[in-house]
């Protein structure tokens, strides 16, 4: 339900009968995670109120080209660099018109012309209206200058006629927006592996130590991923999360599982990301009974973990690019690049866990990503955008290192 998360859509309404589903559709796309910004045409509002789009997609309602007080405010360009997509709903036969021949006679129509974002119409009308040559001639041009037009439906119409002109249905709105703005398949042929989430170091058979990660970091790299075509293992401490789609996850439960199941893959590996939160220590004994609690006191001795992330930049012979994370509190950049030389990584991503809802168990974060010679800000996000952004950053100095 999350496809969409910090995609911007503006959403050009105009007068058709088949306003009265825009609601739907705002609502829809809101829960997938998107922005929505509506823009109406002078005929739409004759149809459905700028009052009820502007409550059900929580931002105002925009119609006027010409009204605005100073050049930063112009709409039309505001607006226009503002989209990842443009849904033109419902798509009146008039506003096709005056899309095919490039006409800027209103706040929506310029915002087309203004914008680089992908454009997609969805077409209402009487299927009369449809079928006249001009509207397919119409159509036709659009498809010729790349604007995607989705649908009509056939069926029963609101005058009584029967035939194309149906505006789709929301839900088969949504699923074509989700598709067209899927990321490129830009990392097909790579492998990733990628460590998710807390290890449990066991003290006896009932307790066991263990920290806050909550593995969302980390699933939504793999997502990320996985949409952008990479073959990814999911190696992963206990959470409360399902697998990504097209992931193949491997459950652990300590540090030492992990560094197991780690070695076993990571020779096919060109990627490494170790985002998880292992234990720094473990019991030096697992006590083989429950510890009975009659003492006031008791002294338990624990035993440094295997590094999982150094060992595997360690490696000679097939040593993938290796990315690792940390959560910092004070002095990030120095105590951050520290860990990154230590460990011999080639980047590490340091979370500033000081500041509030940031790093462990946030659906949102920011990253500070270091590297020998350069250093990137990646800015508060949902944690699936800021995962494409890292991937964006990791692909390009992949490729420089490796002139894949
Ligand atoms: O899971 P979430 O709730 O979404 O939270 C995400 C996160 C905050 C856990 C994640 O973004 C993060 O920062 N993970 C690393 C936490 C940390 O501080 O790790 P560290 O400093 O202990 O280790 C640094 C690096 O070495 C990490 O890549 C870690 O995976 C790795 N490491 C550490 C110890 C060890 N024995 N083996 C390792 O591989």
């Amino acid at each position: 339900m999350v496809k969409l998360i910090g995609k911007h859509i503006l959403l050009g309404v105009s007068g058709g009968i088949a306003a009265y589903k825009i609601p739907e559709l705002i609502r829809g796309l809101r829960e997938r995670g998107a922005t929505v910004q509506v823009v109406m045409t002078d005929a739409a509002k004759y149809f459905i109120t700028p009052l009820t789009l502007e409550i059900v997609s929580g931002s105002p309602v925009f119609n006027a080209l010409l009204n605005y007080t100073s050049e930063s405010e112009m709409p039309h360009i505001k607006l226009a660099k503002w989209a990842d997509l443009i849904i033109l709903a419902p798509a009146t036969a008039d506003l096709l018109a005056r899309l095919s021949i490039g006409m800027a006679n209103d706040l929506l129509t310029t915002i087309c012309l203004a914008a680089d974002a992908k454009i997609a119409v969805v077409p209402s009308m009487n299927q009369q209206m449809y079928r006249a040559n001009i509207t397919q001639k119409n159509i036709k041009i659009l498809k010729e200058h790349n604007i995607l037009v989705w649908g009509p439906d056939e069926g029963k119409q609101a005058c009584g006629d029967f035939g194309p002109g149906r505006m789709l249905e929301p839900l088969s709105i949504i699923e074509l927006a989700e598709n067209s703005l899927s990321y490129k398949k830009d990392m097909l042929k790579l492998h990733l592996a990628i460590t998710a989430g807390p290890t449990q170091e066991d003290i006896d058979p009932i307790r066991f130590i263990t920290n806050h990660s909550s593995g969302k970091m980390g699933y939504s790299i793999a997502q990320a991923a996985a949409e952008r075509g990479a073959e990814v293992t999911l190696i992963s401490g206990p959470v409360n999360l399902s697998t990504p789609k097209g992931v193949k996850r491997i459950n652990i439960i300590s540090a030492l599982d992990m560094y197991k199941q780690v070695h076993d893959i990571i020779h096919h590996q060109e990627i490494f990301i170790g985002c998880a939160a292992v234990a720094d220590y473990r019991p030096k004994e697992v006590i083989k009974e429950k510890i009975k609690k009659h003492k006031d006191e008791i002294n338990i001795t624990f035993i440094k973990n295997i590094d999982i992330i150094a060992s595997v930049a360690k490696l000679i012979k097939n040593r993938p690019y290796v990315v690792g994370f940390a959560a910092e509190t004070q002095n990030i950049k120095i105590n951050a690049q520290n860990k990154r030389i230590k460990k011999n990584l080639d980047l590490i991503c340091a979370n500033d866990i000081s500041l509030i809802n940031h790093g462990f168990n946030t659906e949102n974060n920011a990253l500070n990503l270091f590297w020998k010679d350069k250093e990137v800000y990646l800015s508060y996000s949902h944690k699936l955008v800021l995962s494409h952004r890292l991937l964006d950053e990791i692909l390009k100095s992949y490729e420089k290192k490796n002139k894949y």
